[in-house]
């Protein structure tokens, strides 16, 4: 063949990388692994082993242990041991530890790199230049937070022990992205990896040892997901952490409620990939393929949607098919390769039936010319057009090579397309037109938008989703609060069980006169929906009013109401404090009314009640303070773009506040909630609710725009269940026991909302350590973080 003919075909001959070194390591260790508990090699206590098979070859690679009780509990164990110790480590010296680390991967990167291309199946060339090099990366900025924690997190203390638990289809990149910034944090860490791919993992252990990290503070128990459930159920674990399925991330949430874990879950997606009309195409087209051909398509935040503008998209289409003719599948190995193998043939078989089912529901299928190789697990790059929003195949996550694409006219049909999912984890926008692009990416539900890019990941730069791709972010700075908690919380006093109890009866007031204090719903005032009241009692059982006995029906009005208000939430900060300020002047204008009414209440001595309004004032300057100054951040990860992170208020909070100071309670929820852009559901003290009935007559003089704050009034319990369980609620903040702790906790399985729960601890609401600022904030917002790429 001459040269000029090889231009033409641009065939590539095979260029395999070697295999013999990881094969001969292999070999070294009889290609049969235990687990790595307490700084040694362990044989399983279940003496069970799976095999650990190249999907691309169909080889068993080595014979992997599978965890039982007593293995799990013996990682737990170590790691429990080896937890003070850790966290008693100066900054620096954890730093030190971290860094070897870092140093010891990019020594060994060439093996990283070809044992998880062989173990997962993913091409070379992704492994050698994205997964291995990120995890380094990871390893360094962490041990730059190692240095830094004991001032930057002052006031601080490590969660303790951390469950990890990981997929396959990042296996070593999304082991750093949690034991990382959970050993910088001084924490010690569990860790399970996914059973398809536990190689690399079980080579980290080794490069620990060589690093110095001191035996218990990283154990490794391998198996399935079984041994995923003894992780997530061990009561010896202080949080845990979850990639993977929004199935399984639903069992755990369930698995952990009431007991008092941190928990954060990485969970799927089904992420739109945004084209309008002035896109450069041809860069857009390398786009897409990064976007759900990289890594097979098996990844979480794969651009797996195209919505492209009407009068582009043959055009694009055009050339996506051409250019998914020269996607080379086959050896992952091969350097030349693009698309590598399936994990495994159970997600072969997923793939394949849900290509199936958009056939069968009328999309058009289109795949290039393709030779599967004849071992291997292997699937063709491939795209569906003409797809209906309603279709299987445009809600499902494929979680392969999969694309489905679907039009639209204007810029507001592409967002409402685009958050049309029960997801929210990534997107990508593209456009040449900075404004427009600027535009639409803060109007998406998403944790991260790439523009004019795709699948952008950085250690400085948080990652995680909204709605049911889950909450907690990894990296940056906002991942590290993951692994930190406040130092004051383990001494915080526990509510007594009385003191939480029912306070009103349903019986009627003696006299016939509607003192009823009615509901606040969108700006009016509300009867309940059930028609009943319950009798407000003083401190000597003496009746002092009635309010609303509040049911379903009125949550569902209030939650209808705060959605309608969502204007609130693009309003300027500057805005929200304005109005944070005219609440606070307006209560103060009626001080001695709502002293009074605390007094009546709750039986405080008149100079207390006056303490409670004063200190209900200072912070709702406080928080009209904070609305323009807890601002975002710009960070640059090292490629050219700047990283807008922009703390986006949650959306519609429920807050169940405490019986205790019935106004100041209530104003420590809300204010931080609004001041943030939320629109708010609060359930009031259900002892006391009338200083929050008395405050709604503040809000309607002070501009607060209906919808906004809405308060329902009764059983406080009960409606903390129904504001739970409801689908368009977006998170939920529980002042409560912690039977109430545990119930809002498994009520939110439905839809996966963020919960904020005290376990039945009591802070003292007048101290502004425990009770205003920083972690009240950082509960009212999620980061979202906007890529923007610059340069020519
Ligand atoms: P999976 O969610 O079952 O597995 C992820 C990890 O969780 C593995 O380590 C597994 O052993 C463990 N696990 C499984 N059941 C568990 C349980 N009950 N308790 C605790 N840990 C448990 O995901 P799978 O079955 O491998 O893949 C199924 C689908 O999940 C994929 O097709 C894809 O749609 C999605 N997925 C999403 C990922 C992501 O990064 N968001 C990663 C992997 C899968």
């Amino acid at each position: 063949m001459s040269v000029a003919e090889l231009f033409d075909s641009m065939d590539y001959g095979p260029a395999p990388e070697a295999a013999g070194r990881i094969n001969a390591w292999l070999d070294e260790r009889d290609r049969k692994f235990g687990h790595f508990i307490g700084g040694e090699w362990r044989e399983p206590n279940s003496a069970t082993w799976f095999d650990s098979v190249n999907p691309a070859t169909e080889e068993t690679l080595a014979q992997i242990a599978q965890g039982n009780e007593a293995d799990v509990s013996a990682a737990v164990e170590a790691a429990r041991r080896a937890q003070p110790a850790w966290a008693a480590k100066t900054g620096h010296e954890r730093a030190r530890v971290l860094y070897a680390l870092a140093r010891l991967v990019q020594r060994h990167s060439q093996f990283l790199a070809v044992l998880e291309t062989m173990d997962n199946g993913k091409p070379i060339r992704e492994t050698r230049d994205i997964d291995i090099p990120l995890v380094a990366r990871h390893f360094y900025h962490h041990a730059g937070w190692a240095q830094l924690m004991e001032r930057e997190f002052a006031g601080t203390e490590p969660v303790g022990v951390a469950g990890q638990i990981i997929p396959w289809n990042f296996p070593l990149l999304m082991l750093a992205w949690k034991v990382a910034p959970a050993l910088a944090a001084g924490n010690t860490v569990v860790l399970k990896p996914a059973e398809f791919t536990s190689l690399t993992a079980l080579l980290f252990a080794d490069l620990c040892v060589e690093a110095g990290v001191p035996p218990g503070t990283l154990n490794i128990v391998t198996g399935d997901g079984a041994t995923g459930e003894l992780i997530v159920r061990h009561p010896g674990l202080d949080k845990i952490a979850f990639t993977g399925s929004t199935e399984v991330g639903r069992l755990i949430r369930e698995a952990t409620a009431g007991r008092g874990k941190k928990l954060s879950l990485e969970l799927g997606g089904k992420s739109p990939f945004v084209v309008f009309d002035d896109a450069d195409l041809d860069g857009t087209v390398e786009g897409v393929v990064d976007a759900i051909w990289f890594n097979q398509g098996q990844v979480c935040c794969a651009g797996s949607r195209l919505l492209v503008q009407e009068s582009v998209a043959e055009n694009l289409y055009g050339k996506l098919r051409a250019r998914m003719n020269t996607l080379r599948v086959g050896d992952p190995l091969d350097k030349a390769v693009d698309i590598g193998a399936i994990v495994a043939p159970v997600q072969l078989q997923r793939i394949d039936a849900l290509v199936k089912q958009g056939v069968d529901e009328g999309a058009t299928l289109w795949q290039p010319e393709w030779a599967k190789p004849k071992e291997g697990y292997f699937y063709p790059p491939t795209l569906f057009t003409g797809v209906a929003p309603s279709a299987t195949i445009a809600a499902e996550e494929i979680f392969g090579p999969v694309l489905v694409a679907m039009t639209f006219r204007t810029p507001a049909e592409s967002v409402a397309l685009a958050n049309n999912t029960r997801y929210g984890l990534a997107a990508s926008v593209w456009t040449e037109n900075i404004n427009l692009a600027l535009d639409i990416a803060p109007q998406l539900k998403a944790g991260v938008v790439w523009i004019n890019s795709t699948n952008q990941f950085d250690a400085a730069v948080g990652f995680g989703g909204y709605r049911e791709s889950g909450f907690g972010r990894e990296g940056g700075l906002e991942g590290l609060w993951e692994y930190r908690r406040p130092a004051y919380e383990e001494s915080l006093p526990a509510y007594e069980m009385s003191a939480s109890g029912p306070p009103a009866s349903l019986r009627p007031l003696p006299d016939a006169i509607d003192r009823t204090a009615k509901m606040y719903i969108g700006g009016k005032q509300a009867r309940p929906d059930s028609g009943f009241s319950r009798t407000v009692f003083g401190p000597q059982r003496n009746p002092v009013g009635e309010v609303g006995d509040g049911n379903r029906k009125d949550i569902r009005n209030a939650v209808e109401a705060a959605s309608k208000a969502e204007s609130w939430s693009r309003a300027t900060a500057h805005n929200r404090a304005q109005i944070l300020y005219y609440i606070a002047e307006n209560l103060e204008a009626r001080h001695a009314e709502f002293t009074d009414r605390v007094a009546a209440q709750t039986g405080v001595a008149p100079d207390a009640g006056r303490r409670e309004v004063e200190k209900s004032i200072a912070r709702l300057f406080a928080y009209a303070a904070w609305a323009d100054k807890y601002d975002g951040a710009v960070h640059s990860p090292p490629v050219r773009d700047i990283t807008i992170a922009m703390n986006e208020p949650v959306g519609i909070l429920a807050l169940i506040c405490p019986y205790e100071v019935p106004l100041l309670g209530l104003v420590s929820l809300v204010a931080p909630a609004v001041a943030m852009g939320n629109r708010v559901i609060a359930v009031p003290s259900e002892r006391h609710p009338l200083s929050a009935t008395d405050l709604y007559q503040v809000f309607d003089t002070s501009d607060v725009p209906g919808g906004v704050v809405n308060i329902v009034t009764g059983a406080r319990d009960d409606l903390a269940e129904v504001l739970a369980g409801h689908g368009e609620v977006d998170g939920i903040w529980y002042v409560g026991s912690a039977a109430g702790s545990a119930a809002v906790e498994r009520a939110s399985i439905g839809n996966l909302k963020q919960t904020w729960v005290n376990n039945g601890r009591r802070r003292d609401w007048f101290d502004d350590v425990l009770a205003e600022g920083r972690e009240f904030l950082r509960h009212a917002t999620q980061v979202k973080n906007i890529w923007v790429p610059y340069g020519e």
